[in-house]
């Protein structure tokens, strides 16, 4: 990680242009989780400290290089505001002559935010015409938008190239956190991963059987590992297409000394439905009428005693139905058991992608995890061990300059 940071600049009267993701979920022009924005705020709240000029960048949905109203940052002014307890001033553009004379026009220690930096197709585009006129408007680039490293656009990777650079201070955070992960972890290792389907995770699983000691599958995809190891997965969810591939994932991962780890009893129903009749079967043996809902308590028992010496847990996706009680008891159940084991210090324990977020705010752990990444498709990315392009440019401007 020889990327520099805000501690390698005097920012002082320098305008900086602040890549942040404020891509954050909403309800009308309510922000229904801000927690993206409370996770900026030590770097928003650094540099204007220091007395920096700040230009945040970031985009909103996506617009496709149209100027479309509905996707306008505006709406985010006060809910800034209230959650940096700064002010936060305005730019219609994120570039061009109106852009470049606000930009020109702002105090030491002021806040900016320009409008959605994808009302222009230069951003997605990565076009070096767009990412010029961006960076007229800034001295430094300040990129804090790790969940938005995955794409290679001209505000999360072109700008890298052309200004000095730093991580920002939830960059880092990010960065350090994932490194201790799966970059150098304390082994052993488990991976608990979940979610509905195997074919959008095969390249997570690929990766995660090459790093981790312990693979413990849930969720819908164990239904598919379930069926290709023989099982009567009766009517559960299950990619039958996938079968050849969660074969082989099984076998190169016996071959590499990684256990996986299948449900070994399974809660089922006829219709799902909150408070739906239930009952405890063998996930081998699934009556044809019912379906795989959640793991069961023997499941829980068995991944939590199987990973009691674990030092490094990372986390991706639900065991069961969470959003429908009581199909949340076997998330729940591992997802405590994780906390308890990170607070009292056994476990470093890392977990990131929405649903997962979601699963362990519903179970009431996400302050006892070690750390909660806030990113969602960037989180996967890294999971299937993919270079991130935002993350890889961090060094370019300096490694350009420092070597010329
Ligand atoms: C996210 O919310 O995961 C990031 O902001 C990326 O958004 P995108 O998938 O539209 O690029």
């Amino acid at each position: 990680m020889n990327f520099k940071t805000l501690n390698d600049f005097d920012v002082k009267g320098k305008r900086v242009l602040l890549r942040a993701d404020l891509n954050v979920p909403r309800d009308g022009l309510r922000v229904t989780d801000t927690s993206r924005i409370d996770r900026l705020k030590e770097t928003v709240i650094t540099l204007h400290q220091r007395g920096a000029q700040v230009l945040i960048l970031s985009h909103f949905g996506r617009p496709e290089g149209e100027q479309n109203p509905q996707m306008s940052l505006a709406f985010l002014l006060p809910v800034l505001e209230e959650c940096w307890g700064v002010p936060v001033a305005f730019c219609r553009d994120c570039v061009g002559d109106s852009a470049e004379a606000f930009s020109r026009s702002l105090e030491n220690g002021q806040i900016a935010l320009m409008e959605n930096v994808r009302f222009h197709k230069g951003e997605e585009a990565n076009d070096p015409a767009f990412i010029a006129k961006l960076a007229a408007l800034g001295d430094l680039y300040v990129n804090d938008a790790f969940s938005a490293a995955h794409r290679a656009h001209a505000s999360t990777e072109g700008l890298a190239h052309v200004l000095p650079t730093a991580a920002g201070l939830l960059m880092e955070e990010e960065l350090r956190a994932l490194d201790k992960a799966l970059g150098s972890p304390q082994a052993p290792v488990a991976a608990i991963v979940g979610g509905s389907k195997v074919s959008t995770k095969l390249d997570v699983l690929y990766n995660l059987i090459e790093k981790v000691d312990y693979l413990v599958l849930g969720g819908g995809m164990a239904n598919t590992f379930l069926f290709a190891d023989g099982a009567d997965i009766g009517g559960s969810l299950c990619e039958k297409n996938m079968a050849d591939q969660a074969r082989q994932i099984m076998a190169k991962a016996k071959a590499r000394g990684c256990r996986i780890l299948l449900p070994r009893d399974s809660v089922v129903v006829k219709s799902l439905g909150v408070n739906a009749p239930h009952e405890h079967v063998d996930s081998y043996a699934i009556p044809a009428e019912k379906m795989a809902v959640d793991i069961g308590a023997l499941s829980s028992e068995h991944i939590l005693e199987t990973i009691k010496d674990c030092k490094t847990i990372v986390w991706n996706g639900p065991m069961g139905v969470f959003e429908i009680p009581p199909f949340d008891r076997g998330t729940n159940a591992i997802a405590k058991a994780v906390a308890a084991r990170s607070v009292s210090g056994h476990y470093v324990s890392i977990a990131g992608g929405g649903d997962t977020v979601a699963a362990l705010d519903n179970a009431g752990v996400i302050a006892d995890f070690t750390y909660i990444s806030g990113a969602g498709g960037a989180f996967l990315e890294w999971l299937e061990g993919k270079e991130l392009p935002g993350v890889t440019a961090l060094t370019a401007f300096n490694a350009l300059n420092e070597n010329s």
